[in-house]
């Protein structure tokens, strides 16, 4: 049976712990919780006990009455240091809610706290999901603790967007569902779920990410919508999923995803550039940045004054990227496109483009749909082939990059490299 830790630090989303602590062992792992001491300001020890039937550790300097164990497990003869204990004997330790302060102390292996001092001695994966107000989260000092964590491999758990604990306000910092929660620790568990198994080991992935702009003069540019979140989704599932991937960001504002290699460009032929360099190594091919399909045909070195008459823009295609790269394509690529359509008739339109395109397969997204893509967390899309569709119900945009990289696998599987 799994043992998983749960750390929980001092923040509204508590709450969401406890429902956590529910699924996880609905599901058959054996559950550990920790608490700091602002944590018990939020949620009590007494309702994890309830639903755990095990005792929480609130400090690093009391005895542990189960001796380091989890539910189920034998005592030992012993009376061990509870908190090296507990995670000698943890598969994975995720810390949620992960206030900024708690962040703050990880990254400088501060060992305060129970959950700290055991955070440190933990050699299991650990995970990270941060909750706090969109403010803190976006503040320098945060950014930067989360930075040195992924790149000491700590996977963290992107927060989700939406409304925030304080009234009113809106942004990103809120604890992803529970249910999320315990996916990505049972992805870091391995098991029977495919992404620990590694089933793109040994594969090169290459996703691209954003929306380019095309430089009007120095200060103004054609742009679109995209946030690149879709394709950060896809980078960071293909990357814990065992694959060697490359993401090229347009004009992201995400932090990268552990393990990921990134290439920021700005302009459709900046990522044009960037695509034909590491397209021709790569097995898969996950082009779901919106390049701008136009550029002014002069781009002015000094800044537009203010016209009284107006002005007009000449503007010229861009190269259509994707139909290039496929069109060179060598045996064994897989090229996957992205096709964001407003309402009417989509499927026929992406499944057009899916044939222009020369591709395998087409995500396509209805944009007209409130609350999915562009800059949301969640999305819906379709998957189509040149003879299926398969719909995928709305869900957080890393549990959609999985079904298309379960997708991607299925499709290399049936027409096996020559
Ligand atoms: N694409 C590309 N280069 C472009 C435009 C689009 O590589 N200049 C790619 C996108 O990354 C996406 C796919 O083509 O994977 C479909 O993009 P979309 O904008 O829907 O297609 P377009 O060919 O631009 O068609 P339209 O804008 O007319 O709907």
């Amino acid at each position: 049976m799994p043992k998983i830790l749960l750390g929980v630090s001092g923040g509204i989303a508590a709450y969401k712990a406890v429902e956590f602590v529910r699924l996880a062992t609905a599901a058959g792992h054996s559950v550990r919780v920790l608490m700091t001491a602002s944590a018990r300001k939020f949620v009590g020890p007494d309702t994890f006990e309830g639903i755990l039937g095990a005792p929480v550790l609130t400090s690093e300097f009391e005895r542990d009455p189960m001796r380091g164990t989890f539910p189920g497990d034998e005592l030992p003869e012993h009376d061990p240091i509870g908190h090296l204990a507990v995670v000698e004997s943890a598969d994975a330790y995720l810390i949620a809610p992960a206030s900024a302060n708690t962040l703050a102390k990880l990254a400088t292996g501060q060992a305060d706290s129970i959950v700290t001092t055991s955070f440190l001695a933990c050699e299991a994966p650990r995970l990270v999901a941060p909750a706090m107000n969109n403010r803190m989260y976006e503040d320098a000092a945060t950014q930067e603790n989360l930075a040195t964590l992924r790149a000491r491999g700590i996977d963290v758990i992107e927060p989700d967007e939406g409304s925030l604990a304080s009234k009113g306000e809106q942004g990103v910092g809120r604890l992803p569902d529970p249910a999320e929660l315990l996916r990505r620790v049972e992805s870091a568990l391995g098991g029977e779920d495919s992404a620990a198994a590694g089933d793109l080991s040994g594969l090169k992935v290459l996703v691209t990410a954003g929306g380019t702009r095309e430089p009007i003069d120095p200060v103004r540019y054609i742009g679109n919508r995209s946030s690149g979140r879709m394709g950060f989704a896809l980078a960071e599932r293909a990357a814990a999923r065992g694959a060697e991937v490359t993401v090229i960001a347009a004009n992201v504002s995400l932090a990268t995803p552990t393990r990921v290699t990134r290439v920021d460009v700005q302009t459709t032929a900046e990522l044009s550039a960037a695509c034909f360099t590491r397209f021709p190594e790569s097995d898969v091919l996950l082009m779901s940045a919106a390049p701008a399909d136009f550029r002014p045909l002069v781009r002015s070195e000094t800044k537009l004054t203010r016209a009284t008459e107006g002005i007009s823009l000449d503007l010229e295609p861009t190269d259509d990227i994707l139909a290039a790269l496929s069109a060179n394509r060598g045996p064994g690529q897989t090229v996957i496109g992205f096709a964001a359509e407003h309402g009417g008739d989509a499927e026929t339109r992406a499944s057009g483009k899916l044939e222009r395109k020369g591709l395998d397969l087409i995500v396509l997204n209805d944009v007209s749909k409130e609350g999915i893509g562009f800059d949301s967390t969640e999305n819906a899309v379709a998957l189509i082939t040149a003879d299926t569709l398969e719909e995928v119900e709305r869900a957080a945009k890393t549990v959609i990059a999985d079904r298309i990289l379960d997708r991607a696998i299925k499709l290399r599987q049936d027409e096996p490299v020559p």
